[in-house]
């Protein structure tokens, strides 16, 4: 049992890497937001929203905190994913399309820890 989940999530994890090296383009009917989020968020948040050594550098907090889940609205992540905060974290909102930006809500609150 334990070997074979072990298998599964290695195996997740050799396909994700494939899938990200590959650069196929996100066609606009199915958005991967996970892999939007891995692309482009994972380097300064983490792969699981837990800051890099870059990303606190920069002053980038924790995705899994509850009390900031609980503090922060939809609105805000898509205007701090738009707009960004200037020297800290890029504007996307020439790279990412508001569709994109929207499904990426989700991502973020998913890594809310209880
Ligand atoms: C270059 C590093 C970097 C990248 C890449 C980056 N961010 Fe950030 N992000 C930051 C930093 C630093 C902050 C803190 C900004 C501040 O304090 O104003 C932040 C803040 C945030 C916040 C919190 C805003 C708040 O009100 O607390 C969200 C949500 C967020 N980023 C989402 C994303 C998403 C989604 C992506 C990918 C599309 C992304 N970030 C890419 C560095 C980055």
């Amino acid at each position: 049992m334990f070997n074979k989940g072990l298998f599964a999530a290695t195996f997740a994890v050799v396909a994700g890497a494939t899938a990200y090296f590959s650069g196929i383009p996100v066609s606009m009917a199915e958005i991967d937001a996970n892999k939007l989020y891995m692309n482009h968020c994972k380097t300064c948040h983490g792969e699981d929203g837990h800051p890099t050594d870059l990303g606190l550098g920069l002053g980038a907090r924790e995705f899994a905190d509850p009390s900031w889940q609980a503090k922060t609205t939809d609105e805000r992540i898509i205007d701090q994913i738009t707009n960004g905060t200037p020297e800290k974290m890029m504007p996307f909102k020439e790279k990412l399309t508001t569709e994109e930006i929207k499904a990426l809500v989700p991502v973020i609150r998913s890594f809310r820890k209880k």
